[in-house]
């Protein structure tokens, strides 16, 4: 059984739900399974740590966890047309894996929630491609095949899933939001036991 790390960052729970989409998708891929993985937020503020163990949801993300995995799912809500500080954290964290290739070849998507329509949705995908690229990471995007991107009334795109939460951050993902979030999850799965296959 192949592990398909699913990880990302979620202050108000949208990214998360299209993170377990992705992973409904993955699990419906015979050989392949999703593991739930988050990154801790992080604060210009001095404070105590946050916790070992989040109260509730996905565990934090260990670097175990990128060298485990036979590919990534990586999501952020889009802060500004970019990832979200707590995932830019986090991924300045793997010099190590990166040194060593811990993740190059393995199959990689990318998904985020915006407030807005036209908010930077492919901006804030791309740039999370970037340091993937640099992982040496094969990126898996979502084919037109896929009909619901031509008809989409919020998010999906072909760079990766995404999702339109709203001004209050809490629109339920819509059906074809959901439904490519899972068609990535499963793509990204299929080609995981693709090129794990000897
Ligand atoms: C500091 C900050 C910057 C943001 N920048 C954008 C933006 O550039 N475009 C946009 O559409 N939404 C933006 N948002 C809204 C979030 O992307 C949106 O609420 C997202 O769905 C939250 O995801 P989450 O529930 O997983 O935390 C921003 C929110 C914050 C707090």
């Amino acid at each position: 059984m192949l592990d398909i790390l699913v990880l990302f960052y979620s202050r108000h729970g949208a990214t998360r739900k299209l993170a377990e989409r992705i992973a409904q998708g993955i699990d419906g891929v015979a050989g392949a399974q999703a593991r739930l993985r988050c990154v801790p937020p992080v604060t210009t503020v001095v404070q105590p740590l946050e916790p070992d163990i989040p109260a509730t949801g996905a565990p934090y993300v260990e670097l175990a966890d990128l060298e485990e995995c036979a590919g990534l799912a990586l999501g952020s809500p889009t802060r500004f047309g970019n990832m979200a500080a707590p995932m830019k954290h986090f991924l300045d964290s793997t010099g190590a894996q990166w040194f060593a290739g811990a993740l190059a070849g393995k199959p990689a998507c990318v998904f985020t929630s915006t407030g807005s329509l036209h908010g930077g949705q492919e901006a804030t995908l791309i740039s999370m491609m970037l340091p993937l690229l640099h992982h040496g990471m094969l990126l898996v995007g979502l084919p037109y095949s896929e009909t619901d991107l031509m008809t989409t009334p919020a998010g999906g795109t072909p760079y990766g899933a995404s999702h339109v939460a709203g001004p209050d951050a809490n629109r339920p993902l819509q059906e074809a939001e959901q439904r490519l979030a899972v068609a990535l999850g499963r793509r990204l799965g299929l080609i995981a036991v693709q090129l794990a296959r000897p």
